[in-house]
């Protein structure tokens, strides 16, 4: 099966069969390759030979840019129009009206669920919170202030020989089970790994509290805690809009390691690695350090001139995207979100500077020429920073909903009958053959 664009096509992928025509102008032979969903199988041009022994013809995608790896029904993104959904739903429409497990539910099942079937879902979840005690020894031999991205990389992947029957994985049921699992108990492993790193005692699951009350409780309880329900409600959407983003770097290494038959929790603990890069899950880390860097609002305009004039050397950060070449819908959700937040909180005070900067670039034509727009990073630092969360903890809020699209993605990839082992080809540039040379007789080397 070719693979799908689903960037490009809203709704169910439809057949649409028409044809390439390319003539190789090597041998003056000419091909048809069959078009379907707007792309061509890259296996379709291996019959391109310039002689019998030849290889055939491959194409050079450094990064993936113009290659679809897979069909997927999870998660439409139209970048020139800023449009997300979920399962088609629009992204505005789930952060107002729903909630994080039921957007894990919907993007995990395809549907919206029944009061029946969001129950059942809720109490598998919530009586999954708990890891075994071991877990905490294991956190323990971490040195008194590591990461928490790092120690929860690790304690994902060590829930691996906690479950060995989750080498299954072409068992549904018990593929559910580690869903329920690795979505329930993510929370825990991140709440402990922050309370590693400050020195703090580990707070249990309060399984009486929602998803969002229950990890803020986990993270912040010393003495008697309240939950505030704004705070909650505002993790609930940050939640929401982290859930899945279609094929990014993470999710690719998910699929990409969950393709060899891995078990979940070793492809989970690959799909944490990616997203620990600061080009990926790190941004909005960088966003709060070019705010403190920037230090007031009258210095905003001389920052963004040096941004313009650094040719690409000085980034906006929490502006511009890949895909989206329009204003990011989740930035303008984050954006109302934290003038909430900030009426618990107080206001961030680098929000001025932030609000400024946005004002500023969105009437320069340097960014709009370029199609520069607040992302998701944007604001999202703020509000967590606002909320107490240390800088270190941002990528792992990032990996706590991402865990959802992770899981959807991954069982997605296993039930794909077109789906193999990821091996990509490569372009060999090396030496040739040669004979092996002992060392003494080896030219010396100029250094
Ligand atoms: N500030 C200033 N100029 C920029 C920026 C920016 N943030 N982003 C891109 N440009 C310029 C870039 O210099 C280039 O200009 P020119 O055409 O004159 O050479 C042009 O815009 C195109 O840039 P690009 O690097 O080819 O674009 P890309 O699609 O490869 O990069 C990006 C996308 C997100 C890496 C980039 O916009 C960026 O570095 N943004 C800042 C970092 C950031 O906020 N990242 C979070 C992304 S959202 C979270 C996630 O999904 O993981």
């Amino acid at each position: 099966m070719a693979p799908g664009t689903a960037t490009m096509t809203a709704g169910p992928a439809r057949a649409v069969r028409t044809s390439l025509s390319i003539t190789d102008n090597r041998t003056g032979r000419t091909y048809e390759i069959p078009v379907e969903d707007g792309t061509i199988r890259a296996m379709d041009l291996r019959q391109i030979k310039e002689s019998p022994d030849d290889f055939g013809l491959m194409t050079y995608d450094p990064a993936f840019m113009n290659t679809a790896s897979c069909r997927s029904r999870i998660t439409f993104i139209d970048g020139d129009k800023g449009i997300l959904r979920y399962r088609g739903y629009p992204i505005e429409q789930l952060a107002r009206h729903s909630s994080y497990l039921e957007v894990a539910l919907l993007i995990l099942s395809g549907q919206l669920p029944t009061r029946a079937a969001y129950d059942d879902w809720l109490f598998n979840v919530t009586h999954h919170t708990l890891v075994h005690e071991n877990i905490k020894e294991f956190i323990s031999g971490f040195r008194y202030d590591a990461h928490p991205m790092g120690t929860l990389l690790a304690t994902v992947g060590a829930l691996s020989t906690f479950y060995p029957e989750s080498k299954q994985v072409h068992d549904p049921l018990v593929r559910h089970h580690q869903v329920c699992r690795l979505i329930a108990k993510i929370p825990t492993l991140a709440a402990f790994a922050y309370r590693h790193s400050m020195g703090l005692p580990y707070v249990h699951p309060d399984n009486d509290l929602s998803y969002c009350g229950n990890f803020l409780q986990m993270m912040f309880k010393i003495g008697a805690y309240q939950v505030n329900p704004v705070l909650e409600r505002a993790l609930e959407v940050l939640f929401i809009l982290h859930a899945d983003h279609e094929q990014n770097c993470s999710t690719s290494a998910m699929r990409s390691v969950g393709s060899s038959g891995a078990d979940p929790y070793c492809a989970a603990a690959g799909a944490i690695g990616a997203l620990y890069g600061p080009l990926h899950g790190g941004a909005n880390e960088a966003v709060l350090r070019m705010l403190r860097e920037i230090g007031s609002k009258d210095r905003v305009p001389a920052f963004v001139k040096d941004v313009k004039e650094s040719g690409g050397e000085v980034r906006l950060m929490g502006f511009g995207h890949r895909v989206y070449k329009n204003y990011d819908p989740r930035a303008r959700i984050i954006k109302e979100m934290a003038d909430l937040v900030f009426t618990v909180t107080g206001r961030n005070p680098l929000l001025d500077i932030a609000l400024e900067l946005e004002r500023i670039a969105l009437e320069d034509d340097y960014f709009l020429s370029r199609k520069l727009y607040p992302n998701v990073d944007f604001y999202s630092g703020l509000i967590y920073q606002a909320m107490g969360f240390p800088v270190e903890m941002f990528p792992v809020l990032f990996a706590i909903p991402r865990m959802t699209g992770w899981l959807a993605q991954w069982e997605e990839m296993l039930e794909d009958a077109d789906q193999k082992i990821a091996r990509p080809r490569q372009v060999y540039l090396g030496a040739g053959a040669r004979d092996f040379v002992p060392m003494d007789r080896r030219p010396v080397q100029e250094k």
